[in-house]
């Protein structure tokens, strides 16, 4: 219960604690060894006493550095956050009354350099709570400087409010000498940097908007890199890599663009063939679920993931014409919008995912009905503005409030968020560097995916080269 006669003392450190009663025992002690010098030790029950109350202050200093060693940092921080939460002297940031019951504190490592703080709802509001955010934040002291709240997440049943707690002096971010490093363990897991990855199995297409030069191209290679190095499937698994502006990717082989008289007949053809794929891969599944007498899904099933990346999606959609003509009536932005939804809607069963990049946040003036774009379960969004992340994550999305604004945001820094479990809510991450000819890589490695045998159904050369463990078979 909150009393706001409580002192400082009671919520106090355990630390604290034992060594005020080392202390205390030591003055005792002393006093009790000063009596029995000042009558020479006549009194024999001063003798024992000063022996046996220096000896306890020994053993509670001895307790209170191995407290101060031993404590877990979980506890220290529920601590600190008890103490500013429940003691008066603190200034209640959550306004309690007396005679209320008192708010629970819990907190959970979630990571290097990260902690899940909840705070449950007893007798206040979780709107109370989570504006007390920042005393809380400035309740970490010591060793817990460096960190901030990044996140909030209020439990959809309003009883509880979790706190992200974030070392933000920690670089998470991971660099790459040589293409080989990017090797995934498992296909379906797409690292993005230390401690946040995009897991395939639990997510969708990708939405991956910034404005220009900020890392876009760069970030989705760096992802594409690692599902060609994991090696095509037999099931027609596919990196399509659609550049509709002839730019640099234009150049690397297998690479989709316009056609010689700038129409964009084959970028449709392409987006046509993976749409196929689904399908197919599909039925595959679907047989092999009969078989079985359950769901089989893709990664079980031994398929790779399949992707297709539409680069600079809006210039690309504009390249369509509004209606078909009667020489090629599906040559029009309808079927290349029904192309895209089919893909972002019902790729993910069959292990096909879309990526699509957009300069501009703005996204139904930019021409991606925003039906789509609620449909792509992975948003990332580079060198990032409170304006455009309301955008990309919906206006009143609460979960953005707590990001530094302020914050200059460099290449490759980016706001993400993901459909998995783990990166629902919107958190700040750097995407790989990668220190080798990036381009050239994707080329060879486009080459080299392709060179996979698909006639004749014998494992990809480059997955059975890799010495990682192959994808779980049936
Ligand atoms: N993860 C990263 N870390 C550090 N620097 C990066 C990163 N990604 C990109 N850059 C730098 O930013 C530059 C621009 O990157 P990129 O071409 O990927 O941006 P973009 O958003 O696709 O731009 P555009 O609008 O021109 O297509 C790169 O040349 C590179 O120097
Ligand atoms: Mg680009």
């Amino acid at each position: 219960m909150y009393s706001s006669n409580t002192t400082q003392l009671k919520y106090a450190s355990i630390g604290v604690k034992v060594f005020l009663l080392s202390a205390f025992t030591f003055l005792f002690g002393a006093l009790c060894s000063g009596l029995a010098y000042v009558t020479a030790g006549r009194v024999r029950v001063l003798v024992l006493a000063a022996r046996y109350i220096l000896a306890a202050s020994l053993a509670f200093a001895v307790i209170t550095v191995i407290v101060h060693l031993i404590m877990p940092d979980t506890y220290r921080i529920c601590e600190m956050v008890r103490r500013g939460l429940y003691c008066p002297a603190y200034g209640n940031p959550l306004h309690l009354r007396d005679g209320v019951l008192l708010p629970l504190v819990r907190c959970k490592k979630a990571g290097l350099g990260l902690y899940d703080l909840t705070i449950t709802a007893r007798s206040v509001t979780v709107e109370t709570i989570v504006n007390a955010s920042s005393a809380i934040s400035s309740m970490l002291n010591r060793k817990f400087e460096r960190y901030a709240i990044t996140q909030t997440n209020t439990d959809v049943a309003y009883n509880y409010v979790t706190f992200r707690l974030e070392d933000v002096t920690i670089d998470r971010s991971l660099t790459y000498h040589s293409v080989k490093e990017m090797r995934p363990g498992d296909p379906t897991v797409l690292s993005v940097q230390n401690g946040t990855s995009i897991d395939l199995t639990t997510s969708g297409s990708m939405l991956v908007a910034g404005v220009t030069r900020s890392g876009k191209t760069t970030g989705i290679i760096a992802l594409l890199l690692q599902v060609l190095l994991a090696g095509r499937d037999n099931y027609q698994s596919e990196v399509i890599i659609i550049d509709p502006k002839r730019a640099e990717l234009s150049q690397l082989p297998y690479v989709v663009t316009l056609d010689d008289n700038g129409e964009a007949t084959q970028i449709l053809a392409a987006m046509e063939h993976f749409a196929d794929t689904i399908v197919q891969r599909q039925r595959v599944l679907n047989r092999l679920s009969v078989e079985r007498g359950d769901a089989v899904h893709w990664w079980e099933a031994g398929f790779h993931p399949s992707f297709i990346f539409i680069d600079e999606y809006v210039s690309c959609r504009t390249m369509f014409p509004k209606k078909g003509t009667k020489n090629s009536p599906s040559y029009s932005i309808e079927q290349f919008d029904s192309f895209v939804k089919r893909i972002v809607t019902m790729g993910a069963s069959a292990g096909c995912y879309m990526i699509i990049s957009i300069a501009e946040a703005s996204v139904d003036e930019g021409g991606l009905p925003s039906m789509i774009r609620s449909a792509m379960s992975t948003r990332v969004l580079f060198q990032p503005t409170l304006a455009e992340g309301r955008l990309i994550w919906g206006g009143s999305n609460e979960k953005l409030k707590n990001f530094a604004v302020d914050r200059v945001y460099g290449k490759g820094d980016a706001w993400f968020s993901s459909t998995d479990g783990v990166h629902d809510v919107v958190s700040f991450v750097h995407f790989p560097y990668m220190k080798f000819p990036v381009y050239g890589e994707l080329g060879r490695l486009l080459q080299a995916y392709y060179k996979d045998n698909r006639v004749n159904n014998t494992p990809p050369p480059s997955e059975a080269e890799a010495a990682v463990p192959k994808a779980k078979q049936l």
